[in-house]
């Protein structure tokens, strides 16, 4: 079924259990995120912005409700089947870069595709073209430990951008660098939103770069509110 959300989350809650200690993170999230378009999610440490997205990767199970991708209910389907729609519609940056230390930034970026099993010469070429793409034509051969910060959060983006997703989540992608490279990354994945149209749903702490996205939505006591941004003044939510 086609649908032009690439996300949504209905009613979405989780509860995490340990021996008679429950701990509610959140509960009725509802939004969706519709194709190719920024949204940001802020929040203070500790807000559920990492479960949430966890969630909506299909990384973790929610408590309750349901997430869907593509209009698709997502969130039901075993991990197998969770893990193919993810390698083929979904791209995740992490705050650490999680890059595969033993592996150049060209395997890297590659990996996804070599999981699909996809012919090896047009991967190589595809992967080859994205580094060069997002300036690191001359790093190929680098592994993680010998390039820079804001490099490797570049190669963690073309990573996620290989298999052509239909969206990319962030958790905190500038989190762990200095301010000038936060802001060329940042510039970066707002620049492939733009060129591929491949909607983002970054979760930030900085406020400037969330200003910078179509709508921001603050995850506050467990709940999820629409706020006003310097890009949608009103903080609606598009029908
Ligand atoms: N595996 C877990 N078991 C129990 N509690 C957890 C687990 N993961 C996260 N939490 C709790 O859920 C809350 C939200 O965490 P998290 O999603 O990491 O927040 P954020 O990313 O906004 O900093 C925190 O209070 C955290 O302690
Ligand atoms: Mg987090």
């Amino acid at each position: 079924m086609s649908n032009s959300y690439v996300l949504e989350a209905k009613n979405l809650g989780k509860t995490y259990q340990e021996g008679v200690i429950e701990t509610q993170v959140f509960r009725n999230i509802d939004f969706r995120l519709a194709a190719g378009e920024k949204l940001a999610i802020v929040g203070a440490s500790g807000s559920g912005k990492s479960t949430l997205l966890h969630l909506l990767a299909g990384l973790d199970n929610p408590s309750s409700g349901e997430v869907l991708l593509l209009g698709e209910v997502f969130s039901a389907k075993s991990e197998g089947k969770r893990g193919k729609l993810r390698n083929a519609n979904m791209g995740f940056v992490y705050q650490f870069h999680h890059l595969l230390p033993e592996f150049t930034a060209l395997d890297n970026v590659l990996m996804p595709l070599r999981i699909r099993r996809s012919n090896l010469n047009e991967a190589t070429a595809k992967a080859t073209a994205l580094l060069e793409h997002v300036g690191l034509g001359h790093r190929l051969k680098h592994k993680p430990a010998e390039l820079s910060g804001g490099e490797r959060q570049r190669v963690a983006i073309a990573r996620a951008l290989i298999t052509d997703p239909a969206c990319i989540l962030a958790d905190e992608p500038t989190g762990n660098l200095d301010q000038e490279s936060a802001k060329q990354v940042f510039e970066l994945l707002l620049e492939l939103n733009q060129e591929f149209q491949t909607a983002v749903l970054i979760v930030t702490h900085d406020m400037q770069l969330a200003n910078r996205m179509d709508r921001i939505l603050r995850l506050k006591n467990g709940e999820l509110h629409a706020e006003e941004s310097a890009q949608n003044p009103s903080g609606q939510t598009p029908a």
